[in-house]
């Protein structure tokens, strides 16, 4: 935590619910002027594995005509691994965003509507076991894998875990950059996830605009093999290497073609394979 972050205990009168599917901020950290994230309350009967996303929002604006509100709701994946108490999001702030020109503005004991039905393709059950597990992020793409990064599974079955994260600037990788700084020195999650399992994870930022330690798109250094040099592994392979997608429509796609390019095979929930993908966001 920093003072980007705002946190206090929810009072009993702020966590009286006024929306349906109601949950309750405990904290809001802003990154720049268009990332942030925030924590809820979970609903008790919630379940969902790390990696999946959920739909949530606020009320929309009154009807002019008959002055009726309707949730005005949005797919967000669940930046927190499947044992925490919270919910943790992480957001973009789209100025004339429906629901982002408003949720920006949540502050600690507001309420926001979470429809408790978890779903995504992000999920250890559809990959084949392997050796080596990329998790190849742009942007808010970097959420579900906040999730996995956090969630013991990840660990048991790899001998490394490769995290990319490619933003325009420095700035927005704070959030990725935080959460691997904290998972990696926090007490309880060196004893939660095993300081061995820890040391497996290499932690890949670039940037594509402001100039940083590592500059590129990272399938411009897939395609070098600039990634692979870096990083002292052997070019991606389905015998040993599986990885998690997760960024625009147009970083998917390419990062599928140069996953296929290298013989692996799309998987999903129902017939598990050597790559998953799921969009950061439509558009
Ligand atoms: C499966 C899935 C998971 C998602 N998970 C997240 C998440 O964890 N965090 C998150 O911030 N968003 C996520 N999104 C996007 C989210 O659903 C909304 O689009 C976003 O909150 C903006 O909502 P809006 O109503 O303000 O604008 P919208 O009308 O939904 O979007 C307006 C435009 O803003 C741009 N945009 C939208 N979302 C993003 C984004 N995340 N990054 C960059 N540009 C964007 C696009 O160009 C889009 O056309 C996810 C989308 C999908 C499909
Ligand atoms: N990020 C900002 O500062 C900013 C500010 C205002 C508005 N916006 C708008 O917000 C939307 C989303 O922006 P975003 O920055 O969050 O996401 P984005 O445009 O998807 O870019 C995120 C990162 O992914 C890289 N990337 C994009 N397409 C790729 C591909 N096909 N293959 C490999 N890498 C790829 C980008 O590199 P490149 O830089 O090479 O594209 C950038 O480093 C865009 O419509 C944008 O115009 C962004």
């Amino acid at each position: 935590m920093n003072d980007m972050t705002e946190q206090r205990p929810v009072t009993d009168t702020a966590a009286q619910p006024v929306l349906p599917d109601a949950q309750t901020v405990t904290s809001v950290t802003h990154y720049t002027d268009r990332l942030f994230s925030f924590r809820v309350t979970r609903p008790a009967s919630l379940r969902f594995r790390s990696g999946e996303f959920v739909m949530i929002g606020l009320m929309g604006d009154p009807d002019p005509r008959t002055g009726r509100q309707k949730p005005l709701l949005r797919a967000y994946s669940i930046a927190s691994p499947s044992w925490d108490e919270e919910l943790e999001f992480y957001s973009i702030k789209v100025e004339d965003g429906p629901l982002t020109s408003k949720l920006q503005h949540i502050a600690v004991g507001d309420q926001i509507i979470l429809k408790p039905k978890p779903v995504g393709t992000l999920v250890h059950d559809a990959l084949l076991p392997g050796k080596r597990l990329y998790f190849f992020s742009t942007g808010t793409g970097f959420a579900p894998f906040a999730s996995l990064l956090r969630e013991p599974e990840t660990f048991e079955n790899y001998d490394e875990v490769i995290v990319t994260h490619t933003c325009r600037d420095v700035a927005e990788l704070t959030y990725g950059a935080n959460l691997i700084a904290d998972i990696t020195s926090d007490e309880m999650m060196i004893e939660l996830l095993g300081e061995e399992n820890l040391a497996k994870i290499r932690y890949y930022p670039t940037t594509t605009r402001e100039k940083s330690a590592k500059m590129g798109r990272i399938t411009t250094l897939i395609e070098s093999g600039e990634l692979f040099t870096d990083l002292g592994v052997p070019p991606l392979d389905p015998a040993t290497d599986r990885a998690m997608v997760c960024g625009s429509l147009a970083f998917n796609k390419d990062i599928a073609a140069l996953l296929e390019a290298a013989g692996l095979h799309e998987g999903a929930n129902s017939e598990p394979g050597e790559f998953v993908i799921e969009k950061a966001f439509v558009g």
